[in-house]
């Protein structure tokens, strides 16, 4: 959008009055100043105005007004401005108002601070006029700058504004949407650099925040500020109004991706410090991650996870800092690995969804304890190219959400069909995803996980069970697990065995086992620091990690997977899955702490991840093994009285819902009903989902 290279006066004009603005740094009184924090490596800047701290990209700016100027401000200067977009003529007092009230209310980045220069842009046709009520209204704003579209010159011609006024050429703005910038003024341009605001990561739940570089390269850039007083990572978030114009279905979503995932420009950690010095940058974004981003959404950080992905506690966690869940005493669980995705959808409102992945529970159980909308999709549902292994033919990638509407629209753009993953990575027949309505008839309570141990937590969930048949006119049924799948063939012994062999090898090949040659051959033989889980890389058995054997697992699987599928979960003309399974990956409606010791020997507490005796097998391993999806389902809240705050406190009580793999998007549909009907509620940040 540059514009040509003859340099029209009113541009020059307005490089001057820029700099005059910028000299003098003195905004109109009803406004606050800007001041700088800090400039990153990256080009980028940090400053104050007014309450809220924020950052410009000003390596890539979202556009650029060429001009050729004698003078330049200094490096770092910026000049609040605003694109206001119109498309009404004439241009009132009332809609300007109109518009900065919407964009107020609608947007947690934009203050008025930043009508220290404003930019009206017309995107109606033809020519426009500006009244004279807009007149005083832009002369009581008084912006250092005024920026006029060319539809405007006649218009303006007639008028006199106490602002100095210059006319943009046609087209030259049309590449840059309405909303917040940081305007800096360089010798041959006026950038037009976008903002983020600086939230605090006050519960530690990200490694780190990211923004888009805009170098056309599809960069990410790790924000490199820490928010030192209160030891906090910064989170950039964008102006959400730049997204208004955009008709993609993910505009302006902000997402908050699990370090496991390549973004393109940042080191893929996996949580692991040893092997973030041994990996290099990540040279293209994972295709799961880059459609999000072809869809609109931003991706605001990395967060925490356990290290490698595992199912490590809380205490075990040695390289990273133990992320922080909002909920309750804020000493409860946010369980692993997708830890700190469940935690910070569950903690901030400037949040939308976080992106994670699930091998054998690590979407579902952070879910759980957070209170959020969570998913392990039937396998194969989306491709994990460029992301970090555990067991190629277990992993799965979810989203986490506060919102059933949000969460269901998300799903339905993201898992397209030419994410699937290829049969020869799941080892199974291939993916068939229809997006109906054909409810199941049956709900299956199992009883080797049910009732929940808390009875208060069983009344919730009694009362959902009760709304979720009576809408979809379906029957409860009480049956154990452990009996449906008597005398299948595979066995679950073997087919537990077999998951076991598919949910270590992939990792050890493609992580565990070049990180500990390429530490023992850069440190003298040693073996690198790993959390305590990941120490038996160092003693492998040659037999069992060899690909016949991972081979003969897959065979296994899909032998299980198709007995699963004729004889348990099916579909029939009327149902997509004949029925759903519903039990409870969390603990019973009873708190789970990060601190081992208040979870050891309480009755009224209880560890994650226990199988109760009558079990078969592990409830979260059900859709590991056979392929289903599992999602979990905040229903309620119930009270616990805290030994951390000595008060009472609430803690969300989920269910986990199965269906046949492939019935993803029927269970999303599902939902959207149950919201629809007031029986699913959006949750809330904070200390109570609800
Ligand atoms: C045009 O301006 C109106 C009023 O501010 C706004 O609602 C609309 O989104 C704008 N359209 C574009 C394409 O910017
Ligand atoms: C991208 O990274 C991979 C893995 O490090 C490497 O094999 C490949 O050559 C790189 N590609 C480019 C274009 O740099
Ligand atoms: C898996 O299938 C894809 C096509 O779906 C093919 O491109 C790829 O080479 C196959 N990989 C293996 C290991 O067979
Ligand atoms: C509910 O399902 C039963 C069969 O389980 C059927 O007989 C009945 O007609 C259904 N009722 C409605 C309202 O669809
Ligand atoms: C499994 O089936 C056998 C033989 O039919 C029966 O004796 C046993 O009780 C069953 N076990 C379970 C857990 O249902
Ligand atoms: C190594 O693995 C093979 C295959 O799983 C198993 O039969 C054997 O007992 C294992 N050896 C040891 C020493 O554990
Ligand atoms: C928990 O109980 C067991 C058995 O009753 C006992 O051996 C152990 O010391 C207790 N642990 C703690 C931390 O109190
Ligand atoms: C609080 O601590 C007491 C013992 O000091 C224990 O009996 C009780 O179960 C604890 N409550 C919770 C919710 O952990």
């Amino acid at each position: 959008m540059a514009l040509s290279s003859g340099v029209t006066a009113s541009i020059r004009a307005l490089a001057v009055s820029l700099l005059l603005a910028i000299s003098a740094a003195a905004p109109s009184s009803k406004r606050s100043a800007w001041k700088k924090v800090a400039s990153t490596a990256e080009g980028g800047v940090a400053f104050t105005l007014g309450e809220g701290t924020y950052f410009a990209n000003l390596e890539y700016p979202k556009a650029l007004l060429s001009l050729s100027c004698k003078t330049a401000g200094k490096p770092d200067d910026i000049v609040p401005f605003t694109v206001i977009s119109v498309q009404d003529s004439p241009v009132t007092a009332s809609s300007l108002e109109g518009i900065v009230a919407k964009y107020l209310a609608g947007d947690d980045v934009f203050s008025t601070d930043f009508l220290e220069g404003i930019y009206l842009a017309y995107n109606g046709s033809g020519s426009a006029a500006i009244d004279a009520s807009a007149v005083s209204y832009l002369d009581s704003v008084a912006p250092s700058n005024l920026l006029l579209d060319a539809a405007f010159s006649a218009s303006a011609a007639k008028t006199t504004f106490k602002s100095p006024v210059t006319i943009v050429p046609s087209s030259s703005g049309a590449a840059l949407p309405a909303g917040p910038y940081a305007v800096s003024v360089e010798p041959q341009s006026i950038a037009f650099n976008m903002v983020y605001r600086l939230y605090e990561d006050e519960y530690r739940d990200f490694l780190y925040g990211t923004y888009d570089a805009n170098d056309g390269e599809g960069t990410w850039y790790p924000l490199e500020l820490f928010f030192a007083k209160k030891w906090y990572p910064y989170v950039p978030v964008p102006s959400r109004i730049y997204s208004w114009s955009d008709p993609r279905p993910l505009a302006g979503a902000r997402v908050a991706i699990k370090d496991l995932f390549d973004m393109k420009g940042l080191i893929t950690s996996g949580g692991s410090q040893a092997w973030a010095t041994i990996t290099t940058v990540a040279n293209s974004t994972a295709p799961s991650i880059q459609r999000i981003v072809d869809l609109g959404g931003v991706l605001v950080g990395k967060y925490k996870l356990a290290q490698f992905a595992s199912g490590a506690n809380p205490w075990d966690w040695q390289d990273e800092h133990y992320p922080w869940n909002p909920r309750g005493d804020g000493y409860l669980t946010c369980s692993a690995s997708s830890s700190g995705g469940g935690c910070s959808v569950a903690a901030y409102p400037w949040l939308d969804y976080a992106i994670g992945s699930d091998t054998g529970s690590s979407m579902r159980r952070p879910a759980a304890v957070s209170g959020t909308y969570g998913n392990r999709p039937s396998q194969g549902l989306m491709t994990l190219e460029h992301v970090m292994p555990l067991g190629a033919a277990t992993d799965t990638a979810g989203v986490f959400s506060r919102n059933v509407h949000s969460w269901v629209h998300f799903a339905k753009h993201w898992y397209a069909p030419e994410m699937h993953q290829s049969p020869n990575i799941t080892g199974l027949t291939p993916l068939d995803v229809p997006d109906n309505t054909l409810w199941p008839k049956r709900v299956q309570y199992l009883t080797d996980y049910l009732p929940l141990a808390n009875p208060a937590a069983e009344a919730v969930l009694q009362t959902f069970l009760a709304k979720l048949t009576g809408t979809f006119n379906m029957t409860l049924e009480r049956v154990a697990f452990s009996s449906i799948i008597n005398g299948s063939s595979p066995s679950i012994t073997e087919l537990n065995a077999a998951t076991s062999v598919i949910n270590s090898l992939t990792q050890y090949f493609q992580v565990g086992k070049p990180l500990v040659e390429a530490w023992a051959a850069r440190f003298g033989g040693r073996y690198p620091p790993v959390d305590p889980g990941k120490r038996a890389w160092a003693n492998v058995n040659a037999t069992r990690y060899s690909q016949p054997t991972y081979d003969a697992a897959l065979a296994v699987k899909r032998r299980g997977v198709d007995w699963f599928e004729r004889e348990v979960l099916y579909s029939t003309a009327e149902s997509c899955s004949e029925s759903v399974m519903v039990w409870d990956i969390g603990t019973g409606g009873l708190p789970s702490f990060r601190e081992q010791d208040l979870v050891t020997n309480n009755t009224a507490a209880a560890f994650l991840a226990q199988v109760p005796a009558r079990a078969a097998v592990s409830g979260a391993s059900i859709c590991p093994i056979y392929g289903c999806v599992d999602m979990t389902i905040p229903i309620g809240q119930v009270e616990y009285f805290s030994n951390i705050t000595y008060h009472v406190e609430y803690m969300p009580v989920t269910v986990s819902v199965i269906a046949k793999r492939g019935c993803d998007f029927m269970l999303w549909n599902m939902w959207g009903r149950l919201a629809d009907e007031g029986v699913l509620k959006e949750v809330k940040t904070g200390r109570t989902a609800f």
